[in-house]
């Protein structure tokens, strides 16, 4: 071996700048701490059934037919399922890129759009890759407050106050996690408004679109051109383990980018999985997507009204996805409660987790059914 060589290999191994320092979330590692016999409030993943009849279909496309690779981007039919999904875009197959959940998705995105010296808007409180993604990338997070005084509401005069010459990207969510709120129609018009003739692209994660207890949620696509969709099956047809997730967006160099870059990491989501997700638009997928938003928003307000009953606690109405934020500023930090909890067989999610706005309150999932919610709450309140 030369000399030079030996010198190198003796230098201690240092990863690289986008990977230091990253961690696993502390969602999953309060749920990795969990007591045998735990309530679980925190993982974010629903409860009910995968719907039979796709899992019969994939069950059948496995067993009867040849599953190899599927181009890249994902199969035809699939690409102009979605693509109809957002008939304001008039998108093209070509503006559509399967992914393997929309969290490589997001990954992708983030990648293809922002470098070091970059900034990027994300929400505080929220979902914690978007953090993650934005190291990976390399680039800088900076955030704008959904202040928790305002039951966590979008405020455009701090979005705004946000953006700098360095701002390359914001990501809004809707409906929120952790927060279950959802963006309204005027907070999207003054997103759009704040971001037009900047050049920022905007990341626009829709994964909760299909669970909403009101009016069905506005996309940011339909007010900012410059918006990358990213969005999949993982939480309207509880099929989280799937992998089904897309991109969704009307530049074709951006989309191209994504498209090749997910070539590169995952070649195509699973050929079993997209196939079956054909159904995913069908008048039986319809009615599971319905009834999953009917017991979801039957539980938010069960919980809730529990909460203050048996805790004389707070917590924020929902109005999509399945999380309520539980206040318990009165009764001191977020991480020691959350830890008590822990220890009284129940799993709840820090708000810290998801940012600073958040720190005195607990993220709630209610993926449960009410009896084990109700009991969740008894051993809280024995803690209390
Ligand atoms: C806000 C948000 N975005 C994206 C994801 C990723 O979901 P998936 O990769 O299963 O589509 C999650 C999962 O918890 C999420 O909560």
């Amino acid at each position: 071996m030369s000399a030079r060589v030996e010198s190198l290999n003796a230098k201690s191994f240092e990863l690289p700048a986008r990977m230091r320092g990253l961690q696993p979330t502390l969602i999953r590692q309060f749920f990795e701490r969990a007591l045998p016999d735990s309530i679980n409030f925190g993982l974010g993943e629903p409860d009910l059934p995968t719907p039979q009849f796709m899992r019969d279909e994939a069950a059948r496309i496995a067993r009867d037919e040849q599953n190899g690779y599927t181009s890249h981007p994902g199969i035809p039919a699939l690409r102009d399922k979605i693509a109809e999904q957002y008939p304001h875009l008039e998108l093209p197959r070509t503006g559509v890129v399967v992914t393997c959940g929309s969290q490589e998705a997001m990954t992708d995105a983030f990648m293809c759009t922002v470098e070091a010296g970059d900034e990027v808007l994300l929400p505080n409180p929220s979902f914690p890759a978007y953090d993650a993604c934005t190291r990976i990338a390399e680039a800088t997070p900076v955030y704008y407050r959904m202040p928790a005084d305002g039951d966590f509401a979008f405020d455009i005069e701090n979005f705004k106050s946000q953006i700098t010459d360095r701002t390359k990207l914001a990501v809004v969510i809707s409906p929120s996690n952790p927060t279950g709120k959802i963006l309204t129609e005027e907070n999207l018009k003054q997103i759009a408004g704040a971001l037009e003739g900047t050049g920022i692209w905007l990341i626009s994660d829709e994964i909760y679109s299909d669970l909403y207890f009101g009016e069905r949620p506005h996309s940011a696509s339909e007010y900012y051109e410059k918006t990358i969709i990213v969005s999949g099956l993982s939480k309207s047809l509880s099929m989280t383990g799937w992998r089904l997730g897309w991109a969704a967006c009307k530049d074709p160099e951006l989309i191209n980018a994504i498209q090749v870059l997910h070539g590169f990491t995952t070649v195509c989501t699973s050929t079993i999985t997209q196939k079956a997700s054909l159904l995913a638009w069908t008048d039986e997928a319809e009615e599971a997507k319905q009834i999953a938003r009917d017991v979801y928003k039957k539980r938010g307000e069960f919980l809730v009204e529990l909460f203050k009953k048996e805790l004389g606690l707070n917590s924020t109405s929902p109005e999509g996805a399945f999380y309520t934020m539980l206040d318990v500023r009165s009764l001191g930090d977020d991480i020691e409660i959350a830890e008590k909890f822990l220890q009284n067989r129940v799993v709840t999610v820090p708000g810290i987790a998801f940012g600073d706005e958040a720190k005195g309150f607990l993220r709630i999932s209610f993926c449960n059914t009410e009896e084990l919610m109700a009991e969740g709450v008894r051993r809280m309140k024995e803690v209390l």
